[in-house]
């Protein structure tokens, strides 16, 4: 018997089938097309075009592992959040979706604020609307594509929108939710405040469920493409953010992880809704019944080395790139770079930030650029982290993940970096492993017994130096200093 998880990224849908014990026996990504990015941080993809590789994944696990759709047990679903997905009355995707990093919406953020007062904002919420929500991007729509606007009768969220084309049901579950601004973190529901004050129909949103739960069961129709069992139930399953800390073992205090994917994120559980007065980083409900979690966000944490490897070193693979970044000092030769290359979330909540080498001499070479890449990720990172223990969050040791964990040298720089030690885990799928365990939940009873089962460190890193202290505080010097001519760019 098997449990499916179902992870829909930003570069591909990725399917993977656990056994009783959480162990991995297969999985398969299928990629998804480039974003389109018609204007400098516009970014969309089409909600197809994730249906088609989620398929594909599904198709191509069952075969990988020789199993049929029959042994599944129950199927849990992650995907990037934030995206804004609008359905007709027919169930039809009225326009591409905006996807997470899209950072259009400011005049919509803007005027959320103006019509419902920033502070009742955050007391709704329990965070700031920011310019990647779900809630902004559909005023944009309303705003800008009047005709799509009055077409829509559903608003879903990526993954929600690979359940419907599964179940037929428009559900979601409460991380994910979490990151739409229309969702009171704080009790697990729908705002009424925020959907009434802005005129967004109730009948758009989905039901809301804990990750967990079965929301609906696989369709006959579904069972026909993806080779599943008709039946088959699909549990609420999380954002990729709540799902990655599931597949990490984050369902208690001071252990915080750490997923360095496209974005790179540190997240911590907390059992109560806990938040960053200046909305910094964000405040979500967990993909655990009951817990929230915070999280800072660096939005162009793995996109800094794959943005440099696909304009700069094409064809080379990540792990020459980071083999030859190690050919550097530590300071790359006072080399810095700022990750802002979809603006920022933590720690300075600006869209309208970009990315620089700053301090570039005749003297650099390609090995400090790429050096400098890293620790300027990694120093994006430690401002998450210093934000989340300045909130009183204990942070004993950080579980790190995702692409860029794979790099010792890389693993050994965030130790050094955040004097904690730095773990990886035996089994590194993220958070279609996560939307798995939510799915074995169903066996076990709760999310902390899959845990338990299923999660084991292996590799242990401990902080051996304190060389980046210098460049890490002329790294926070810049953004003050560059922010003046952004706007102006
Ligand atoms: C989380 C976030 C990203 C996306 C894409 O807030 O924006 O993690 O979910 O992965």
């Amino acid at each position: 018997m098997y449990w499916l998880g179902i992870d829909i990224g930003t570069g591909g849908s990725r399917a993977i089938l656990v056994d009783e014990r959480g162990v991995v026996k297969a999985g398969f990504t299928a990629p998804h097309e480039d974003m389109i990015m018609a204007r400098p941080l516009w970014a969309e993809q089409r909600p197809e075009n994730w249906w088609d590789a989620a398929r594909a994944a599904i198709r191509g696990v069952l075969g990988k592992a020789g199993a049929t759709g029959a042994s599944i047990r129950a199927i849990g679903l992650s995907g990037q959040m934030h995206g804004l997905v609008i359905l007709d009355a027919a169930g039809e995707v009225i326009r591409p979706s905006l996807i997470w990093c899209d950072q259009r919406s400011q005049p919509q953020v803007d005027f959320i604020n103006q019509t419902i007062g920033a502070e009742n904002v955050l007391a709704c919420i329990a965070n700031p609307v920011l310019t990647g929500f779900t809630l902004p991007k559909l005023l944009w729509v309303r705003d800008n594509e009047p005709a799509h606007y009055a077409r829509i009768r559903r608003v879903l969220l990526p993954k929600d929108y690979i359940r419907y084309r599964l179940t037929g049901d428009f559900a979601s579950d409460v991380s994910d939710s979490s990151g739409t601004a229309l969702f009171d973190v704080v009790h697990r529901r729908w705002s009424r405040e925020m959907g009434e004050g802005l005129g967004i129909p109730a009948a758009w949103l989905p039901t809301v469920h804990e990750s967990p739960e079965v929301t609906g069961t696989v369709s006959a129709l579904a069972a026909e493409t993806t080779g599943l069992a008709p039946g088959t139930p699909v549990v609420g399953g999380g954002g990729d953010q709540a799902s990655s800390a599931i597949g990490n073992g984050i369902v208690e205090a001071g252990i915080v992880s750490c997923t360095l994917g496209t974005s790179g994120v540190v997240f911590a559980h907390t059992g109560r809704p806990a938040y960053d007065p200046a909305g910094r980083v964000h405040t979500f409900c967990h993909a655990v019944p009951g817990k929230w979690h915070v999280m800072g966000v660096t939005q162009g944490a793995g996109l800094s080395l794959q943005w440099f490897r696909n304009q700069l070193a094409p064809g080379t693979d990540y792990d020459a790139l980071t083999a030859e970044a190690a050919q550097a000092p530590a300071g790359a030769h006072g080399l810095i770079w700022l990750p802002y290359l979809m603006g920022e979330r933590t720690p300075h909540l600006d869209p309208t930030a970009r990315a620089a080498w700053a301090g570039l001499t005749a003297k650099h070479s390609r090995a400090d650029m790429v050096r400098a890449i890293l620790e300027g990720v990694s120093f994006s990172l430690y401002d998450c982290l210093r934000i989340i223990e300045d909130m009183g969050v204990p942070i004993r040791s950080v579980r790190v993940s995702g692409g860029g964990a794979r790099s010792a040298f890389w693993r050994q720089m965030l130790a050094d970096v955040f004097s904690k030690t730095v773990i990886t885990l035996e089994t590194q799928e993220g958070s279609a492993y996560g939307a798995a365990l939510l799915a074995l939940t169903r066996e076990t009873g709760t999310v902390e017994e899959t845990c338990r089962r299923a999660i084991r460190e292996v590799t242990r890193c401990e902080p051996a130096s304190n060389a980046y202290r210098q460049a890490y505080e002329n790294y926070r010097a810049l953004y003050p200093a560059l922010k003046p001519i952004y706007s102006r760019l």
